[in-house]
């Protein structure tokens, strides 16, 4: 499938403005190789803080499904289980209301292109919502410089992590905060926060959380 866009650049005042030069896919394979088995690690989470329109996160996002695909495809429930895990892995942040868009689209597209290649037909409907639902969430427009959105309230993103069989659980932090947390200087407003020894960083407390809900279902959260 091909998911690198062939064109680096869509206008020269959008350069001018906002340094949006679009990286080839040769470039990015090969900074995506210096970290090749992290990217591969189906739940391992990955953040471009000016994605664009997505270049690296599709080819991540492929790359993942690979792997899904690999060790799930003879397992409908499992395939869907483990690929929707990918795409909730993936986050991104961009300036350009444009770019988001083109970006959420394109992931969504790669989701259902891969699926429907496997299994000779489209998910189930409140599947692709699911999915709609997470890349909306997880793929934001605002500025990854002030961390905040264009109407200046706080980035906030949403961490999913299953719970058991197939119950997710959502944890919303600020993305400010979350940054904060990888200072080693621990502040007077970081009490409450836990070190966690995995990631060598303070996890701040989440601004909200939300009961576990069947994956299939998490458009339901709002
Ligand atoms: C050099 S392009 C790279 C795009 C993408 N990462 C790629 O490699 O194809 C820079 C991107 O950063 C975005 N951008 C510029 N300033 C930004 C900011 N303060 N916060 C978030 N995104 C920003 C632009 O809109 C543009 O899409």
């Amino acid at each position: 499938m091909k998911i690198i866009n062939n064109y680096q650049v869509k206008s020269k005042k959008r350069v001018a403005d906002h340094g949006e030069v679009l990286t080839a896919e040769r470039e990015v394979n090969a900074m995506l190789d210096l970290v090749k088995q992290e990217i591969e690690r189906i739940d391992s989470r990955c953040l471009e803080p000016a994605c664009g329109n997505g270049n690296f996160l599709a080819e991540i996002l492929c790359r993942k499904l690979k792997i899904v695909q690999k060790y799930y495809n003879s397992n409908h429930n499992d395939y869907v289980k483990y690929s929707f895990l990918a795409v909730t892995s993936i986050y991104g942040v961009d300036i350009l209301s444009d770019n988001v868009d083109e970006c959420i689209t394109r992931l969504f597209d790669i989701f259902i292109n891969e699926y429907s290649a496997v299994f000779k037909n489209m998910p189930f409907d409140d599947c692709q919502q699911a999915i709609l639902y997470i890349l909306r969430r997880n793929v934001l427009c605002g500025d990854a410089l002030t961390m905040r959105t264009v109407d200046g309230s706080p980035i906030i993103f949403s961490e999913w992590s299953f719970v058991t069989g197939d119950l997710i659980k959502r944890r919303d932090f600020r993305f400010d905060e979350l940054l904060q947390g990888h200072q080693k200087q621990r502040t007077i407003f970081m009490d409450d926060w836990k070190y966690d020894d995995e990631i060598n960083a303070y996890i701040p407390l989440p601004m909200r959380e939300f009961p576990p809900i069947p994956y299939t279902m998490v458009q339901n959260y709002d």
